[in-house]
């Protein structure tokens, strides 16, 4: 069988890495497996795709599709009249999309207009947010994709909701953490630990880059007035997304106990999370990270896709009354935090169990 396996963007890349793994395991197995690997171009920096590539051994991609910035419709049409030209050149038996960023929900509705089978590893995410374009990534690409690989029984449940039939649900757990065990014991200390004297357990580690967190100068400037009037004088780490970078620049925005760098890599991003006090952030891959390494962990949203860092970690919904941030921010400073456990099946196996799995529906016999 021959997988097209699509990656685009940042989170991505953690979720390709470890499923290549599988792939090249099966292959030394004697089972009948073959891949290309597509790269959108959606990410293109040193900092946000190359430097992930190299630290996560991901193979050279096959082809990049080279579509850059722009709007949203400006980056689904390129990938998908790029990824078309591809998949007519390289046909495969399935198509392999991961996440909710715009790559995804591009390159699903292409294979499909070309009646090529479509699997979605993380399928069955549902915010309910329809002001966030990932949500309407997550429902796009599911509403046409034929296998879902999910991270939990709530995702099962929305699937089966919207009239999915349960043979095309499989249960695997997240692959961002099989990622997270295969490198735990090669972390890197990032050049600012040294620099500004960060010790283990006394810095806030803090990421922004949703729209309606961060392009509003404004508002981004209040939420940061707030983060730093309660992280209990010590130091905020923050590593700026490009798009964030933008709006913080035009408000020159400055703080002593602000730390402030460009992205920084995979290895040095969980060597810093591993290290904080606690986490604020308005992503939803560091709620499941930090969940795992066991670090209180605030978002900044109303709502989140993957309930189990709530319910079962060590994440808690703050929304955007800025408030509540303040509130949550006091118990921490009398340790008041739930301790939190592992979601099922987060246990460094998925991407196995999904080679598995494609391997016994699409045919792959030993050779
Ligand atoms: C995308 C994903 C989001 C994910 C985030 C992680 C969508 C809809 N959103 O958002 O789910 O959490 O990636 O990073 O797909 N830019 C650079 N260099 C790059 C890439 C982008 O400077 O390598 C700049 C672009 O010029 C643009 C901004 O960053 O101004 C936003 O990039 P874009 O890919 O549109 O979306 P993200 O906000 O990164």
């Amino acid at each position: 069988m021959n997988i097209t396996l699509v990656a685009g963007a940042r989170p991505n890349f953690m979720k390709v890495a470890p499923i290549i793994r599988a792939i090249q395991q099966a292959q030394r197995d004697n089972k009948n497996i073959t891949y290309r690997l597509v790269h959108t171009g959606q990410h293109y920096d040193k900092k946000m795709s190359t430097e992930f590539f190299e630290q996560l051994s991901i193979p050279e991609p096959d082809i990049n599709l080279g579509a850059g910035s722009g709007t949203q419709a400006e980056q689904t049409a390129v990938i998908m009249m790029r990824f078309e030209k591809e998949l007519i050149e390289n046909k495969p038996d399935i198509v392999l999309v991961v996440g909710d960023v715009t790559s995804t929900m591009a390159c699903a509705i292409t294979a499909k207009k070309l009646c090529i089978d479509v699997a979605h590893v993380e399928g069955g995410l549902r915010s309910d947010d329809m002001a966030m374009p990932e949500e309407i990534n997550r429902i796009v690409t599911d509403s046409i994709s034929d296998h879902f690989f999910t991270t939990s029984k709530m995702a099962d449940e929305n699937l089966i909701k919207s009239g999915i039939e349960s043979q095309r649900i499989h249960f695997v757990g997240n692959t961002m953490i099989d990622t997270l065990y295969q490198h735990l014991n090669k972390l890197i200390e990032p050049r600012i630990y040294k620099e500004q004297n960060l010790t283990s357990g006394k810095y806030f580690l803090i990421t922004l880059h949703r729209p309606n967190n961060v392009d509003n100068p404004a508002k981004l400037k209040e939420l940061l007035d707030y983060i730093l009037k309660g992280s209990e004088g010590f130091p905020v780490v923050f590593p700026v997304h490009p798009r964030t970078q933008k709006v913080l620049a035009d408000i020159a925005y400055e703080h002593e106990r602000l730390i402030q760098t460009d992205p920084l890599s995979y290895l040095e991003f969980i060597y810093l999370i591993k290290n904080s006090r606690a986490i604020i952030t308005d992503s939803g891959g560091i709620t499941e990270e930090s969940t795992v390494l066991g670090i209180p962990c605030m978002t900044l949203r109303n709502s989140t896709e993957r309930p189990e860092t709530v319910t079962v970690g060590t994440n808690i919904l703050i929304g955007t009354d800025i408030n509540n941030l303040e509130n949550h921010l006091k118990n921490l400073q009398q340790n008041i935090w739930k301790k939190g456990a592992i979601p099922e099946l987060w246990d460094g196996k998925t991407s196995q169990r999904i080679v598995s799995k494609l391997i016994s529906l699409y045919g792959g016999k030993n050779i």
